[in-house]
């Protein structure tokens, strides 16, 4: 290969990849404000999508919390029919809402998904949370979030736990 060619390959590869990079199931180059933005954009028909089998018939009662808030999770249709498997499909995302009763939204909405360019040793999700539309926190690896998730099939709760208490 003559070597101002040779030079350009690296350069060529990093177009190529950025260029090819789907947005839905990769970080394509994206800052974490750039994801946040389009993450919310993404999470803004989640009512329509499925809930995980167990927590089926919104709202349940938390199992991770020790306070009984209300939650309704839901995971977008790249990941609903194989949830629980671990790894999950890249674009994969899950929201949980958190509620004060089952009509009453508290105003915490936290969101996971799952792309192609994290940490694969940090289950290679990106993790948000709003508190009255306010974004509260935003990142891969967020540890506060991973502390608990750690534990859950591909870094998820849901697939595995059971709900607190049935619906009302
Ligand atoms: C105290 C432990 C704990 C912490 C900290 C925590 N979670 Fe969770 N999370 C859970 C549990 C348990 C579930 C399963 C549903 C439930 O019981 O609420 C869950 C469910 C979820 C779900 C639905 C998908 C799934 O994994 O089941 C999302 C999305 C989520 N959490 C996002 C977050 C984000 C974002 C953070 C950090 C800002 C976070 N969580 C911090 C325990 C935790």
């Amino acid at each position: 290969m003559n070597p101002t060619v040779q030079h350009l390959v690296p350069l060529l590869v990093a177009l190529h990849t950025g260029a090819c990079a789907d947005p839905a199931t990769s970080v394509a180059g994206r800052s974490d404000d750039e994801l946040v933005a389009d993450l919310l954009a993404r999470i803004a028909d989640d009512h329509t999508w499925d809930q995980p089998p167990a927590w089926e018939g919104t709202p349940w009662i938390t199992a991770g919390s020790p306070h009984g808030t209300w939650v309704d999770i839901r995971v977008h249709p790249i990941g609903a029919d194989v949830l629980g498997r671990d790894p999950m499909p890249y674009g994969t995302v899950l929201t949980k809402t958190q509620l004060d009763a089952p009509d009453a939204p508290s105003g915490v909405v936290n969101a996971m998904w799952k792309l192609r360019g994290l940490d694969r040793d940090d289950g290679a999700w990106f993790w948000a949370q709003w508190v009255d539309d306010r974004l509260e926190t935003a990142g891969p690896a967020v540890h506060e979030c991973l502390g608990c998730h750690r534990s859950g099939a591909d870094f998820i709760r849901s697939a595995v736990d059971a709900p607190g208490v049935p619906p009302a």
